[in-house]
């Protein structure tokens, strides 16, 4: 397996890995109207906390879609273990294997922002109803950086762009939403929660070398924690 940050997560099994973690999520959610007939789906649900946690406070529709096997093994064996009637799908957040118009939510908690962000928004926009909703929580680049900055932060987090607020605004904008509401959240150091989360399910076997990729990340996010912020985004028609 290749020692890549998301790989690292997958076999720590890292739940809530997201900035601001489930009390984030919590607040997200309860903003918003939803119930027992809401279909959500969980682009990029990792472990399946967040999806778990809709499902049993809401009792809404959730499907939980993750390209990562492991991933989806562990949220299979949360869903199970509380008895949660919720749908597991391998795919990519790039082509979503729904019918257009099926979601009344998608959420993507520290999803997008590894995904080739041209392809994933207009995924969203299309399987989400007339009316839905997009909720995001995404790394945002705070500050312009050097050039060596980017390739540093790219390479190690695997991601495909370091989007400014403007450049998460006019993604979204072109993908034909038109309300963009956008709001910082405070972030502790450890900006993807990973070693701050409280809900892990460790693989058997780790090779040492992901312990050095969970060190690194938490050394960078102090590095960086004045240029990579984050933004809890919500996007509709
Ligand atoms: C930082 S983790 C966040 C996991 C989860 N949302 C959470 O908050 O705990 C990013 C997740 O996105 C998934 N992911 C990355 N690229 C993806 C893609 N193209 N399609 C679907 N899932 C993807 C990873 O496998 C991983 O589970």
């Amino acid at each position: 397996m290749e020692s890549t940050y998301l790989n690292c997560l997958a076999l720590f099994g890292v739940g809530g890995a997201h900035p601001g973690g489930l009390n984030l999520t919590k607040r997200i959610l309860s903003k918003e109207k939803i119930d027992g007939s809401s279909k959500i789906l969980d682009v990029g649900c990792g472990t399946g906390q967040t999806s778990a946690y809709i499902a049993k406070e809401y009792g809404s529709h959730v499907t939980a879609l993750d390209n990562n096997k492991i991933m989806l093994e562990k949220a299979g064996r949360r869903f199970q273990s509380m008895n949660l009637p919720i749908e597991i799908r391998h795919g990519s957040a790039e082509n979503l294997p729904f019918e257009n118009h099926t979601f009344d939510f998608i959420l993507s908690e520290s999803v997008t922002a590894f995904t080739d962000v041209s392809k994933t928004v207009p995924e969203f926009k299309r399987v989400l109803k007339p009316n839905g909703v997009l909720l995001a929580v995404e790394m945002v680049r705070d500050k312009d950086i050097s050039g060596q900055q980017m390739k540093e932060i790219l390479d190690f987090y695997g991601v495909k762009q370091l989007l400014s607020e403007q450049e998460w605004r006019s993604a979204f904008q072109k993908a034909g939403f038109e309300q963009i509401e956008m709001e910082k959240v405070e972030l502790q150091p450890d900006i993807q929660q990973v070693g701050v989360s409280n809900d892990y399910s460790l693989s058997k076997q780790i090779h040492p070398s992901f312990y050095e990729i969970f060190e690194k990340h938490h050394h960078l996010s102090i590095v960086y924690k004045d240029i990579l912020a984050c933004g809890k985004f919500r996007c509709t028609v």
